[in-house]
């Protein structure tokens, strides 16, 4: 018998209470308790060594974003594609309840639900949310806001935040995972209908992720 199974049969053995009492045995049993689930929850993160999912706002095209004057409703027609990348060995991920929404200057563009998908280890999916509609922009600082970008290159400030729900696949076991947030904030240049330039140029951003 080695040094280490000794000391854990004099830490869980119950015949111990005889000689240490009641609060001595709790004692032992909490504390063999908490090193095997110490012990499980390490042998499992080493098993899998799970990492954060990453998100990167690939594309985007804002054909519309016209604020009408004094009635401030504001106009919009922007979709976006947004990779997201499972950078898991041995987790896949089951997302569902998808939900992405877009604000600018803080307020809430109309919410875009997306379709439930299910990601492999190593995957990386593309999200297609649209925001299409308009939405009154409530404020005089918001409207001011929207004039000074329309007149520095209509190139407008607009961030996307989508949230799911995650399961995780571990071979055959699927067990509820953490929420991720996902929050790009972007710079995206209005398209010009008049100047027959097609979309313009948008640079990838990285999107920040957490749970
Ligand atoms: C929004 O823009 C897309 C791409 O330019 C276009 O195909 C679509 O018809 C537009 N939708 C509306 C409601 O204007
Ligand atoms: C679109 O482009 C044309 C030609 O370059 C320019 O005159 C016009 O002001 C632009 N419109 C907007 C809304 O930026």
């Amino acid at each position: 018998m080695g040094k280490a199974s000794t000391v854990s049969s004099l830490l869980c053995c119950p015949c111990r209470c005889l000689f240490c009492g009641v609060f001595g045995c709790l004692f032992s049993m909490l504390t063999c308790v908490f090193f095997s689930a110490g012990l499980v929850a390490l042998v499992l993160y080493l098993l899998f060594r799970p990492h954060i999912i990453r998100a990167t706002a690939v594309s985007a095209d804002l054909s519309n974003f016209d604020l009408t004057a004094r009635t401030w409703i504001l106009h919009y027609n922007l979709s976006l594609a947004v990779q997201v990348r499972n950078p898991n060995k041995r987790i896949a991920l089951r997302y569902h309840g998808v939900d992405a929404q877009a604000f600018y200057e803080g307020q809430r563009l109309v919410q875009a639900g997306l379709p439930d998908f299910f990601q492999d280890t190593g995957e990386t999916s593309t999200l297609s949310p649209a925001f299409v509609g308009e939405s009154p922009l409530v404020g005089g600082v918001a409207a001011a806001a929207f004039r000074r970008e329309a007149a520095e290159g209509a190139a407008f400030s607009v961030n996307v935040k989508i949230t799911a729900h995650l399961k995780l696949k571990l071979w055959v076991i699927t067990v509820p995972g953490p929420k991720p947030k996902i929050d790009c904030p972007l710079k995206i240049q209005r398209r010009n209908a008049t100047d027959g330039a097609g979309t313009p140029e948008f640079h990838p951003t990285e999107c920040r992720v957490w749970f």
